[in-house]
């Protein structure tokens, strides 16, 4: 299993390009599968979650005519396979995103209870009271969700829970179920808005998205999507906080300055210089770092995504900051780690007390899920010494070429077999 290397202490300096937005993707991914014909996506970030994905579509019918240069083209001609294995979806939680498309297209379903990333039991129950409620059938068996539906019928549905995949499926069946479809209490990340958007154009009629409520009047069929990905808020995040914890000066380009607001606003908020220009960003770390708390929330506030990132630039602050995760119950696996390293941190449930120290030191680390990877990346970035990580699949999951790109930037970062 590879490993990452670090020789850490060494501030980051030059220009880091953003790469597509992994959790954009993934639903219009999806999506295609609501289509028939050459749907034709650039801007994809060569990412494992990506890679599940294109299989997953594969095993579902679907060809890929071909793939290079960060465009895909994905012949949906034949798509008529319902069943999703478990070798795939067991790697991947977003792999629930075909249960809407496979049954408003299909009317047939067979997706594997999904895996991922082990931040909380993070159940899909949303997701399948929807689809019930639009009148298919769902059961469970022998660890697979079994559906079928004879044309699924617009709904009144309220989220007790706001959730990113859950919106984006009901919203993906409601496209192609008869009359009117209301979602209430829904995501408003730009991933979202990106996926309604793209479908409005293959032919959907999707009104609200961004805000509270979507408004969805069903159509009998959907054009193949054309569209190019944007910008990766968390990757541009991540780097963003590579500067200011190495105190180095980075330019991160190719990236949407609204869609990372919070995360801008929070780096000022502990004294972190950053100049904001119409596509880039430019981040200088300063010292001393200040504290300053932080809350999870879903978008636009300040997200789950980079709570890891950013606990790991706490851990050298001035003061003591407060941590607070409110989307995922269990989402302090990085937690440990950053104590090897010398951070102090108390965990009180969803919330994290961290006490900022004079530096951190290099160990032997265990990344244990995608965000939770990038933080200890970050805090090794950080401290004097060799860090060597374990585990970097889950980094590979979502972030394109981390170690070539931090490299770039003058990290002294390698990956070893
Ligand atoms: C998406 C993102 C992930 C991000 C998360 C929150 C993708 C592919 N992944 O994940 O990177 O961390 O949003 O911003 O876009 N919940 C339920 N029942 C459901 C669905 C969700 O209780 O049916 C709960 C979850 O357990 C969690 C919360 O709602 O506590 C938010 O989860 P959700 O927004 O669904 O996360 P994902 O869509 O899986």
């Amino acid at each position: 299993m590879d490993k990452i290397v670090i020789e850490g202490g060494r501030p980051l300096e030059g220009t880091v390009k953003i790469s597509g937005a992994k959790n954009a993707i993934l639903p219009v991914l999806a999506a295609t599968l609501m289509t028939r014909g050459r749907n034709i996506i650039e801007g994809v970030p060569k990412v494992r979650d990506v890679a599940t994905m294109i299989q997953l579509l594969k095993d579902l019918g679907a060809e890929v005519e071909s793939y290079r240069n960060e465009k895909i083209v994905l012949d949906t001609s034949s798509a008529n396979n319902p069943e999703a294995p478990y070798d795939l979806v067991s790697t991947m939680r977003a792999s629930c995103l075909v249960l809407g498309p496979l049954l408003a297209k299909l009317g047939r379903a067979r997706v594997s209870l999904p895996g991922g990333c082990a931040i909380g039991a993070r159940p899909i129950d949303l997701h399948i009271k929807g689809l019930e409620a639009m009148g298919a059938k769902i059961w469970l068996e022998q660890g697979y969700i079994h559906g079928t539906a004879d044309g699924l019928k617009g709904i009144q549905f309220y989220f007790d829970t706001v959730s990113v995949t859950g919106t984006a499926n009901l919203m993906m069946a409601a496209s192609l179920a008869e009359g009117e479809t209301i979602l209430e209490n829904v995501a408003k990340e730009p991933e979202v808005v990106f996926l309604a958007d793209i479908l409005n154009q293959a032919g959907a009629k999707i009104e609200g998205q961004g805000t509270d409520m979507i408004i969805i009047q069903g159509v009998s069929s959907l054009k193949p999507i054309e569209c190019r990905i944007f910008p990766d808020r968390i990757e541009a995040g991540t780097y963003m906080i590579a500067a200011a914890i190495t105190q180095g000066e980075v330019l991160i380009e190719n990236c949407i300055p609204q869609h990372v607001e919070s995360i801008i606003l929070k780096l000022q908020e502990a004294q972190v210089d950053v100049e904001v220009e119409s596509s880039s960003i430019r981040v200088r770390g300063r010292s001393p770092l200040l504290a300053v708390n932080a809350r999870t929330h879903p978008y636009p506030g300040f997200p789950t995504d980079i709570q890891a990132q950013f606990m790991a630039l706490m851990t050298l602050a001035r003061g003591q900051s407060i941590i607070m995760e409110t989307v995922f119950e269990n989402r302090f696996m990085h937690v440990a780690e950053l104590k090897r390293m010398g951070a102090n941190i108390t965990l009180d449930g969803h919330t994290a007390v961290i006490s900022g120290v004079q530096s951190l030191s290099s160990a032997p680390l265990m990344a244990t899920d995608l965000r939770a990877s990038a933080s200890l990346v970050l805090a090794a970035l950080a401290a004097k010494g060799q860090s060597v990580i374990s585990r970097v699949y889950h980094i590979d999951r979502g972030y394109v070429n981390m170690e070539k790109k931090l490299s770039c930037l003058g990290a002294r970062i390698q990956r070893v077999k």
